[in-house]
């Protein structure tokens, strides 16, 4: 069984080796991302593993089904970079849906305490034996009321840790989980109320930019944003603005909406062309972190396993249960679906 995988870093090679330790597959490891151009090192492969930022478009699904490949093997749980509707019935996708929810959740925790607390700043002024506290001024968590949105594995553990500082709960999600114990409600009602909103749902044609320059105005003034979800959630032009006019108070971004182009890589030394992006990461109050949540070395270790996993049970059974089908429109429900083929 052979596999290209396409988007390596280091990270990802040891992990996979690892779980691969017993030689089952030949993988055939590529710094590049899957693109048209690329698609033809997977010449003679029976699947390609692909990650967040693999362009895994109608061209790219053309070439791949020309080449026999019968998998797209996501190494991540969001899709919304493969055209499944155009896969279907073509060539099968499969999926992480779950590697450590803890680590997103942690992460989002992170972000939110390094920029309430400033210790962005603190670490960086005490290496310089600048011990002096103005400007470092924070906000207890303790009483705030955090709006999350997406209420799913991830959202949850959010929602336990937040629970865990003292803060009121309030959340909003398309399907909203009957007996949970969340206090939803409609989401202009969150952003009215919220101090602090993270976001935990996936990227979707109709949530894309549902933070835009209309719903910013109707958040409370001083909001902190947290994305570590999609960039695309939020407008980042919008934000900007929402920012300079001081209605947005922080914003903590593991994802941003151009990041293909620039996240995962080196640029110091360079000029970033992307202004919008240069513009956020100058600001005071916005920490962006390179699509990292996921990276601990559980999550990887996850990753790696299920991916493998996937394979297996798909050439094996000829389906699994992780497997991405734009038929099922909620993929948690959607569990018959998968105990047969999915096409
Ligand atoms: P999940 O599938 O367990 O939960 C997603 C939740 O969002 C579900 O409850 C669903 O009903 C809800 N939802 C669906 N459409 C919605 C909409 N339009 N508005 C509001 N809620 C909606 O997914 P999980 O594992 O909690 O992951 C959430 C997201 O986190 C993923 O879609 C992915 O984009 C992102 N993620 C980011 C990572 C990172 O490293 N930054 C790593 C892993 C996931």
């Amino acid at each position: 069984m052979k596999i290209a995988f396409f988007d390596a870093k280091e990270y990802d090679k040891n992990s996979f080796i690892k779980s691969n330790s017993d030689g089952k597959y030949e993988i055939a490891f590529y710094e590049t991302r899957l693109t048209k151009d690329t698609c033809r090192l997977a010449e003679g492969c029976d699947a390609v593993c692909v990650f967040v930022n693999d362009d895994v478009n109608r061209e790219v699904i053309d070439e791949l089904v020309k080449m026999n490949i019968r998998l797209i093997a996501l190494r991540c749980a969001g899709y919304n970079n493969v055209d499944i509707e155009y896969a279907y019935g073509k060539i099968h996708v499969v999926r992480v849906p779950a590697y450590s929810p803890y680590a997103v959740a942690e992460h989002a925790m992170a972000l939110l305490l390094t920029s309430i607390r400033r210790i962005h700043k603190a670490y960086i002024r005490t290496k310089d034996f600048n011990f002096s506290l103005n400007g470092l001024t924070g906000f207890d968590l303790h009483g705030k009321t955090v709006g999350v949105v997406g209420t799913g594995k991830i959202g949850r553990i959010f929602i336990d840790i937040c629970r865990g500082f003292g803060m009121n709960v309030i959340a909003y999600d398309k399907f909203p989980a009957a007996g949970s114990g969340i206090e939803y409600v409609p989401l202009e009602e969150l952003w009215g109320r919220a101090d602090i909103i993270s976001f935990h749902c996936p990227l979707t044609d109709e949530n894309r930019h549902m933070v835009n320059a209309e719903t910013i105005a109707q958040m409370k003034k001083g909001v902190v944003l947290i994305n570590t979800s999609r960039g695309a959630l939020i407008d980042a032009e919008a934000l900007v603005e929402g920012i300079k006019a001081r209605q947005v108070g922080a914003a903590c971004l593991d994802v941003y909406e151009e990041e293909s182009n620039v996240f995962f890589h080196d640029y110091s030394g360079h000029i970033v062309d992307d202004d919008i992006l240069a513009r956020l990461i100058s600001m005071p109050n916005v920490i962006v972190t390179s699509h990292q949540a996921f990276l601990t070395e559980e999550a990887l270790s996850n990753i790696a396993d299920t991916t493998l996993k996937n394979v297996e049970e798909f050439f094996e059974n000829e389906y699994s249960v992780n497997e991405v089908c734009y038929k099922c429109p909620q993929l948690k429900d959607c569990k018959q679906e998968h105990n047969k083929k999915c096409f």
